[in-house]
């Protein structure tokens, strides 16, 4: 199993990527605390992991808060003895607004949780980590954060800001046999695209990359595999573009 033994926290793991990937996990022989703002989503993870013969409980969570994030790795490490890989995954999109007219408290929600979240779990997770002398984050970037994306902006520097200090942290504790990276996923079809799939432009938008088609959360999933495993030893600083080809254009 290429997971066997490794215990591990998945911010956002009520839903989508996050839930995906848990279970995922739990078929390659994890310990999982899945961390959710959403007790209902969090808790059905758990069940659904548990039917797939995994283990894993629910923490609640609001990744925006930095003593919840702490206590939830104080509760990993207190259920489990120490903590491997943490994933934060947590994340929020914005209303479709030109930069004038996002509006101040959206722009401070989005960068709160897409971005400051993201800082809290790598905080909270790297002392841990150094005393185990090795750990694995993986912090949820996306392709908006690459190349930008109109109408986005806040959504776009959180996701910018994701793959900036992904880099800085590999670089600051590769000697300590701790590896981060990133992911930047395409188009994926989870709830928090659900705002466009009434409008006009989502039969183009969704399948504007190489492969034509929306991604799958199980397809990121995957690459979190990767990056979480031990066959990513020598993989740090890097993101992962899970999109399609989304980055090539169509
Ligand atoms: N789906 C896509 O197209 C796509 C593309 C690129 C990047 N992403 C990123 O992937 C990650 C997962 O998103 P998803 O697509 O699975 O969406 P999703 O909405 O299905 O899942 C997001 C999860 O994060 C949780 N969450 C939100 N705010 C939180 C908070 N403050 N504290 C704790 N949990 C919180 C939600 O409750 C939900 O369970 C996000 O960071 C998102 O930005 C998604």
């Amino acid at each position: 199993m290429r997971l066997e033994n490794k215990k591990i926290i998945i911010t956002g793991g009520g839903s989508g990527i996050g839930r995906a990937a848990a279970l995922r996990f739990s078929r390659e022989g994890a310990d999982m605390v899945i961390a959710d703002i959403n007790l209902d989503s969090g808790e059905e993870t758990v069940h659904l992991v548990e039917k797939n013969g995994g283990n894993a409980v629910f923490h609640h969570t609001d990744v925006t808060i930095p003593e919840e994030v702490e206590q939830l790795v104080n509760r990993t490490v207190s259920l489990y003895g120490t903590l491997d890989v943490m994933i934060n995954n947590a994340g929020i999109t914005q209303k479709e607004n030109k930069i004038h007219n996002v509006p101040i408290h959206e722009w401070k929600k989005v960068v709160d949780v897409c971005l400051d979240g993201v800082f809290y779990g790598m905080k909270y997770a790297i002392p841990v980590m150094m005393k185990n002398g090795s750990g694995s984050i993986i912090n949820t970037s996306s392709v908006a954060g690459i190349k930008g994306q109109k109408l986005l902006g806040a959504y776009t520097a959180a996701k910018s800001g994701v793959i900036a200090i992904t880099k800085s942290t590999a670089l600051e504790y590769g000697k300590y046999n701790i590896r981060v990276n990133a992911i930047a996923p395409g188009i994926i079809d989870t709830e928090i695209v659900s705002e466009w799939r009434n409008a006009e432009k989502w039969p183009l938008m969704s399948t504007a990359n190489a492969l034509r088609r929306i991604g799958q959360p199980e397809e990121v999933a995957n690459a979190c595999l990767f990056l979480a495993s031990d066959e990513a030893s020598f993989v740090t600083g890097t993101t992962l573009v899970v999109d399609g080809g989304t980055l090539l254009g169509k």
